[in-house]
This record gives structure tokens, C-alpha cells and sequence, in this order.
């Protein structure tokens, strides 16, 4: 199978592991590498000093010795609300991560040193005015973030968005994000003349992921009328599962926390604020045994059913997608 994203990074399929802050692991992004995949992960999830360097380190000697049909990349967050953009940023252009994934915020510095050295960008969008911008500054591509997705999740469905951005922007390979976990799911998106999907959700029920016991059967207990849109960890809506903890502390901002956020002399600082106060209630959410239940998930929980290992999972996306073709051609016939 061949597209716009198997051609660029030569991947045996047009398949994103998408980038999950607190769930995304070296272990996650190795299968990926190795099931001929791109794996990737937010650039947060490595905090403290030095040890962004040495996972790019790692991965780029695992994936240069294993013989891996796979690559990788990394995500970061291009707002002035991230402390950590610059000095992640250099850390990624000096190991020359391959795929950068950039989300909220101006990619323009992002674009230009890593295609100094043939590194690629992927800006994530959820909507046409964004994508102008990414488009105008020479992204390599979109992730089309739609409705329904996990985290930031867009007001559009792909069904909308990624012909509407194939249409406005007809050289950009788009991928659609949010709403796939089946073979069948990514059938349909590259009927849409997508170069292929990102998938999170799916991942987070995977036995490499290091994330609570409790989080991953709340993730296979769940259905899609059991996700949510908060407004309480980042500010940006933000899609999470409808535990007690979170019915208890509601969706919305309060009007201080509305205000402080819209006034121009407040808004930078208390994003930061308000971010770093998210993080570490995803943080400790994530963790076994705690009871304040944040667990951020998309609306796929609906299709999720078991926890399996990422080499299986991918194995069992590729046998589905195959089987829906000849399902589909089948039918046409
Ligand atoms: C737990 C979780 C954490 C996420 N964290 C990030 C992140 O740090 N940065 C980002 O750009 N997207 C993040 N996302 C969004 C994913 O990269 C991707 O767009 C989304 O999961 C696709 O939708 P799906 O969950 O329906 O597959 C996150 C999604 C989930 C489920």
C-alpha cells in the first residue's frame, strides 16, 4: 500500500501512532518502528533535564540497528505557554528527529530548521483558517484533527474536514486524526484521499503503555456517550472520560478563570499556570490508585474491547483493513 506517508518515511502502512501526553512510551514507539509504523510522542513527556535527548538518542540507535520498517517523530507544543518549547526544540533538531508534529500555536520556527536538514512537519488542524497559516509557513502535511478524537479533539468531522482540506490545499498530504480504530476506520479515511491515519485512543489499551490498571478497563468499559469535553485541565477543550472525579469538578471554567484567560495582561501567565496545574492532575490520574479519575480518551472507546500488545494490535488493524477492502470490493462488484 502506498501514500503520500508510506512514500515520505517508507512505512509499510499509512499509520500514525499518535502522540499521547503521559501515555506515549519508548516501548509504544519501538513496536511502532518495528510494525512498520511512524511512532510518536509529545516532547512533554520528557521533563526533566537531559532525558529528551536521551530517548531521541535511543530511538534513532534502535531504529538505525533493529532494521526497523518504521520511523519516528515527535510532537511539541509550539505555544508560548510551553516553557519547554525553545530548549525541546533544539534538543529534536540536534538528533534530527525525522517527523516533528506540532500543535497549537506558530510552526514557523519548527518548519525551518528541520527542513534545514530534510526533516518533516505535520501541523495538527481543526479547521481551514489554521491550516492557511501552516500551509502559507510550507508544512509538509496536516493532521486533521477531527470531532470525536482524543485530547484537543476538533468541531469538525474528518468525513468534512480532510476533503475540505484536500480541496483548498490540493500539493498537502493530509492525515486524518480522531475516530479510527478499526481497519474499517482507516479504510474510509483513505477513501477520502487521506495519506493515512493517526491513531491514539486504540493505544492507550495497550499492554506497553504505562498507564493505570484503572485507566485502561475504564478505557475498554467506556462507550462514546461516555466522553466529554473539559475545559478544566488546559483551558483548550479537552476530551476525557466521564468518571464521578470528573462530573464532580464539571467541564467549564469558572468566571475568574474565563476572565484571567481572555484579559491581556493575565491571559500568558495564567494559561501557564492553568497548563502546568492540568498536567499534574493528568499526571497523577495516570498513576495506580488514585481515586481523582482525569483519564483523557476519545470517542473510539466505543470500538475498543481488549488490551493487546502494539505489535498486535497493528498486525490486527492491517488484517482488518485488508478484510474491509475485500468486503467493500465485493460488494461493488
Ligand atoms: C491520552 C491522549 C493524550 C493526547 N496527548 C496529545 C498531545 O500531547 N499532543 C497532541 O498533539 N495530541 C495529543 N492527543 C491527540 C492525539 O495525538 C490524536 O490526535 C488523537 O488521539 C486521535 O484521535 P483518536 O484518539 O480517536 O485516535 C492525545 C490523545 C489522547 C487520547
Amino acid at each position: 500500500m502506498q501514500t503520500a506517508l508510506t512514500e515520505m518515511f517508507k512505512l509499510k502502512l499509512p499509520i500514525i501512532m499518535a502522540p499521547m501526553f503521559l501515555v506515549s512510551n519508548e516501548a509504544m514507539i519501538q513496536a511502532a518502528m518495528r510494525n512498520g509504523i511512524m511512532g510518536t510522542f509529545p516532547s512533554l513527556n520528557y521533563r526533566k533535564e537531559g532525558e529528551l535527548e536521551a530517548i531521541l538518542n535511543q530511538l534513532n540507535n534502535y531504529r538505525n540497528t533493529q532494521k526497523c520498517i518504521g520511523n519516528f517523530g515527535v510532537n511539541l507544543i509550539v505555544q508560548q505557554t510551553n516553557p519547554l518549547y525553545k530548549k525541546h526544540l533544539e534538543t529534536c533538531i540536534k538528533a534530527k528527529v525525522p517527523l516533528f508534529i506540532t500543535s497549537l500555536g506558530n510552526p514557523k520556527e519548527v518548519i525551518a530548521q528541520a527542513h534545514a536538514y530534510g526533516g518533516k512537519v505535520f501541523c495538527d488542524v481543526t479547521n481551514l483558517e489554521h491550516a492557511e497559516k501552516c500551509a502559507s509557513l510550507g508544512c509538509d502535511g496536516f493532521i486533521a484533527v477531527g470531532l470525536g478524537a482524543g485530547g484537543h479533539a476538533g468541531p469538525y468531522p474528518n468525513m468534512i474536514l480532510v476533503p475540505a482540506l484536500r480541496k483548498k490545499f490540493s500539493g498537502i498530504p493530509v492525515i486524518a486524526a480522531g475516530g479510527v480504530a478499526t481497519g474499517e476506520g482507516i479504510l474510509s479515511m483513505l477513501a477520502l484521499n487521506s495519506a493515512g491515519v493517526s491513531i491514539g485512543t486504540r493505544f492507550i489499551a495497550s499492554t506497553e503503555a504505562q498507564v493505570s490498571q484503572e485507566y485502561k478497563q475504564a478505557v475498554l468499559d467506556s462507550g462514546m456517550e461516555d466522553i466529554v469535553l473539559t475545559e478544566r485541565l488546559s483551558g483548550t477543550p479537552c476530551t476525557i472520560i466521564n468518571t464521578p472525579y470528573a462530573k464532580k469538578i464539571g467541564t467549564q471554567q469558572n468566571w475568574l478563570e474565563k476572565w484571567m484567560s481572555r484579559n491581556s495582561t493575565t491571559k500568558k501567565y495564567f494559561k501557564m499556570l492553568i497548563q502546568i496545574r492540568g498536567i499534574k492532575k493528568l499526571e497523577e490520574a495516570v498513576n495506580p490508585g488514585n481515586y481523582n479519575n482525569l483519564w483523557c480518551a476519545g470517542q473510539t472507546v466505543e470500538l475498543i474491547h481488549d488490551i493487546l500488545p502494539c505489535e498486535t494490535i497493528i498486525a490486527n488493524l492491517e488484517e482488518e483493513l485488508n478484510q474491509a477492502w475485500k468486503v467493500l470490493s465485493n460488494n461493488i462488484n
